[in-house]
């Protein structure tokens, strides 16, 4: 097993065990606000507006997920709904991103789709795209049936995600081809076992190189999201070669990481989107960015020691 894996998988479990989780979630407050742009949607704005200024567009991400009953779910797309209203009064592009366990998949299927109908709704009025977070890997089955029944009722302000370390995922896109779906491809962040996901990063970046040219040859509006040099310059390169316009397809990569590289990118005249989370339910989001990085335990350490 490759050894970043074995410490992503060891992370993410001991994430789990409930006194870590409460250490962290009473003094590392601190240690959010280098992944998350901050409890409120105000806060979230100020990050949005400080991105624009350096002509980076954001995708706006109200924490949140699992959750566990309807209520939960329906406070959740209210807050949504709130969010997209308040970026349609403004002049830059539009975008969030939601994950389905947040409306409720976990409780029904039809709730999370009838939910999102509604934020679909919303988004049309205010002209933006609502991309869905695709989650681990007993949730993409359901997950691709709710985008398709999106897509099925017209609702093409939407898009999907497909995860490389996923062996299903060429399948997967190659079945949704018909519909040109707008796709991001992500490497993928969850704790997931060798018979579903390759733990091999070499496999697994070979895999996101195969699906993201598959994705572009295609003509589907695709989103590179990456913070790996080597896939990033490869996509550079190959899209390049390939005469590929820079308007068909985008950089997207997280608030608080490679932020040079950000700037660099939208410097050459790409498409740069940073996602931006926010909200107080930031502990599984944070889990998974220092589970993907060894460097960021010991800034954990640190913030824990220092309170
Ligand atoms: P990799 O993990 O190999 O990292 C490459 C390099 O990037 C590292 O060497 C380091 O320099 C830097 N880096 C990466 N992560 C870092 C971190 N946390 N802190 C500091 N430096 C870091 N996943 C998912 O399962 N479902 C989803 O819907 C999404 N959505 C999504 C949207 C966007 C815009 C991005 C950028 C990512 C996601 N992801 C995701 C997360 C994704 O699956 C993956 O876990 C992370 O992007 C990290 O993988 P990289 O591709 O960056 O490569």
């Amino acid at each position: 097993m490759d050894l970043n894996l074995s410490y992503r998988s060891f992370v993410l479990a001991i994430a789990q065990n409930p006194s870590v989780k409460n250490l962290v979630l009473t003094r590392g407050k601190g240690l959010s606000r280098r992944f998350v742009a901050g409890d409120t949607l105000e806060e979230a704005l100020k990050v949005v507006e400080g991105l624009e200024r350096e002509r980076i567009h954001a995708i706006l991400d109200l924490l949140g997920e699992m959750v566990t009953s309807e209520e939960m779910a329906r406070g959740f797309q209210a807050e949504i709904v709130g969010l997209i209203r308040a970026l349609g009064a403004r002049p830059y592009p539009r975008y969030v991103s939601v994950k389905l366990t947040q409306l409720g998949l976990d409780l029904s299927e039809d709730l999370a789709f009838s939910l999102m109908q509604g934020i679909l709704q919303e988004a049309r009025q205010a002209d933006c795209f609502v991309r869905i977070d695709m989650e681990d890997s007993p949730r993409v089955d359901a997950t691709l049936r709710v985008y398709r029944r999106l897509r099925e009722e017209g609702y093409t302000h939407t898009g999907i995600v497909l995860q490389s370390y996923l062996k299903r995922s060429e399948k997967d896109l190659e079945a949704l081809l018909p519909l040109k779906p707008a796709v991001r491809i992500v490497k993928g962040a969850y704790k997931e076992p060798p018979e579903v996901a390759f733990q091999d990063k070499r496999l697994i970046d070979a895999q996101y190189l195969l699906l993201a040219k598959k994705a572009l040859e295609n003509g589907l509006p695709t989103a590179i999201a990456t913070h790996d040099p080597h896939l990033i310059a490869e996509m550079q390169r190959w899209t390049a070669e390939k005469g590929i316009s820079k308007e068909g397809f985008e950089f997207q990569l997280l608030y608080g990481v490679r932020r040079d590289e950000q700037r660099r990118l939208a410097a050459e005249g790409y498409t740069v989107r940073a996602y931006v989370p926010y909200g107080t339910d930031w502990y599984p989001y944070l889990s998974r960015r220092i589970a993907e990085r060894p460097e960021n335990l010991l800034f954990v350490a640190r913030s824990l020691v220092q309170g």
